[in-house]
């Protein structure tokens, strides 16, 4: 049972949900993604072909939101759609974009930008991507046209570059993700390439949609010295996540995106420990870590937090509910303490392409037919509503 006198959120807490260009789109052609979904030996599972087919029904996916009484939606702009070669615009392409703001605002739905989340264009990749030395200013480039076109009155916060951390870690080190090397030197600079890109981005989207507040969204863990891991924790932590929010200074809003715990050992990361459950995307089931994340970024920063991202990938909805109650508990613990957490995010609206992993782990609040694109709300998604709907932490159902 939660305690009622606890469970309430501030007036004005935000409540959302997630989803990403690539991941529920389909038909992405045209970026580094669809390019390694298709390269021998990449390990991604399966391509991410028509995903949700999002394109087409991206008002069906609108509907959803608002019948699950949330009042915003995070949705990606697709670079490569909007800029389909070097220097080309796709006016079409911007306008759906539009389009999608201005039927999310009709239905009382906060449109919240993210202007890079994973996927590069082709024409860009094929030169260096985020090795080349243009690409932060072509990006930020990018960033503008987007924003002037889409303008103030259609975002209520935008997000520059989703998870950087996760593109230069898994795409340059883990080799899981475009490009598929394992080269700390390249992942470094690629850091530097994200640093650069997201305050030049900031800049360009607060020139051309003046008053949107502005900030980068972060993928965090709780961290755990295991044995005597202290040092090793402190210089991986550094470059996953101390280098980038020390680069936040001025923005708007820091967005904490957190799954689980990261245990360290004296020579590196660790799996699981014993008698805590593992999920199907290999890490363990650990919701406290959202708690321990928004401290951390908070105290590092001194920005107001928004939780932009958080999940549970799974078979079990009744796991999911338990996950995100859990979470949630931790956020009003830190609210409880004056921490200015502005609204949380849950990942994602739909089950989607995972990357890497393909279509097996499900993150949605909504199951998707992969062949009839038919979109069927969990429970979850009713329990999530309800605790939108009352802005207060909502017992888990009974186990059916
Ligand atoms: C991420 C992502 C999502 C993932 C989610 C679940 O930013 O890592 O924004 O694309 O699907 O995190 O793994």
């Amino acid at each position: 049972m939660t305690d009622t006198a606890t469970s309430s959120f501030p007036d004005g807490f935000t409540w959302g949900t997630a989803t990403a260009a690539h991941q529920i789109e389909g038909g992405n052609w045209n970026n580094d993604w669809w390019q390694f979904e298709h390269t021998a030996g990449s390990g991604t599972k399966e391509p991410s072909g028509d995903a949700c087919d999002s394109w087409h029904r991206w008002d069906e996916d609108i509907d959803l939101v608002a019948r699950y009484h949330l009042d915003n939606y995070r949705f990606s702009l697709e670079w490569s759609r909007i800029e389909p070669e070097d220097g080309e615009w796709s006016t079409a392409s911007l306008d759906h974009y539009a389009r999608i703001c201005d039927t999310l605002i009709e239905r009382g739905i906060d449109p919240v930008v993210t202007f890079h989340h994973f996927t590069t264009p082709r024409w860009l990749a094929d030169r260096g991507g985020w090795e080349h030395a243009d690409t932060p200013a072509r990006f930020a480039e990018f960033a503008e046209k987007a924003a002037a076109h889409l303008g103030a009155d259609r975002m209520v916060r935008a997000c520059t570059i989703n998870e950087p951390n996760v593109v230069a870690f898994v795409g340059y080190l883990l080799g899981a993700f475009p490009p598929g090397a394992s080269d700390l030197g390249r992942m470094r600079k690629v850091n530097d390439a994200f640093i650069r890109a997201h305050r030049l981005s900031v800049d360009a989207i607060r020139t051309a949609a003046p008053g949107v507040p502005v900030g980068l969204t972060l993928s965090m863990a709780e961290w755990q010295a295991v044995d005597g891991g202290e040092a090793m924790l402190e210089e991986l932590r550094h470059d996953h996540e101390d280098v980038f929010l020390a680069a936040t200074g001025g923005d708007d809003f820091i967005g904490v995106q957190t799954y689980s715990r990261t245990r360290v050992g004296p020579k590196g990361g660790l799996g699981g420990a014993e008698g805590v459950p593992l999920l199907p995307m290999g890490y363990e089931f650990w919701p406290q870590a959202l708690e321990t994340t928004i401290r951390y970024a908070a105290e590092k920063t001194g920005l107001p937090v928004y939780v932009t991202e958080n999940g549970c990938g799974t078979d079990d909805d009744d796991q999911r509910i338990d996950y995100v109650h859990q979470a949630l508990e931790g956020v009003l613990r830190c609210l409880a303490d004056g921490i200015d957490v502005r609204g949380y995010t849950y990942w994602s609206l739909l089950d989607n392409f995972e990357w890497a992993f393909g279509y097996g782990p499900r993150f949605g609040l909504t199951s998707v037919d992969r062949t009839t694109f038919l979109r069927t709300p969990k429970l979850s998604a009713e329990w999530f509503g309800e605790v939108a709907r009352t802005n207060a932490l909502v017992d888990v159902p009974e186990p059916r």
